[in-house]
């Protein structure tokens, strides 16, 4: 995820929770961006409303609309689930929105990680590619 963030100028990583993270997969990324740590969802929604950062959350959830058709601001921070039990309901409830990536074959969901890598290419479509229309 943070070597995907890097790839799309991302500026911010913020993991959410008191575990740590594996580096290795970063390839040294990180060191090209800010990875800020916050111990629970509250701390987390504290540091986008000082820093006016509206929360989008990732996830495939009953509340969800979809990602392909939405406009998503230039300045966001894109909030994805954990593996396995996705976003909690405190995790939702910070989100102004939460956006599906479409889907078509039978498994339920992708890897955070995928997810990830679909979602940053698609604000990237929208904000980093001067040949579409905004
Ligand atoms: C393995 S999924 C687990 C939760 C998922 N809600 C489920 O039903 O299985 C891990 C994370 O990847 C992201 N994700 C996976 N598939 C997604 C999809 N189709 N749309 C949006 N986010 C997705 C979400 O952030 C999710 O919390």
């Amino acid at each position: 995820m943070v070597r995907t963030a890097n790839a799309f100028n991302v500026s911010f990583v913020h993991i959410v929770g008191k575990r740590d993270w594996n580096r290795r997969g970063a390839m040294v990324t990180d060191k090209y961006l800010h990875v800020v740590h916050h111990p629970t969802v509250a701390d987390f929604a504290i540091w986008c409303r000082e820093n006016k950062t509206p929360i989008i959350g990732i996830d495939n959830l009953p509340v969800s609309v979809q990602l392909e058709n939405y406009p998503l601001p230039e300045k966001c921070v894109l909030f994805f689930g954990q593996e396995g039990a996705g976003m909690s309901d405190e995790a939702v409830d910070i989100c102004e929105v939460v956006l599906a990536i479409q889907q078509y074959g039978s498994t339920r969901s992708m890897n955070a990680s995928a997810a990830g890598a679909i979602a940053m290419y698609a604000w990237a479509m929208q904000h980093l590619n001067p040949r579409l229309p905004q």
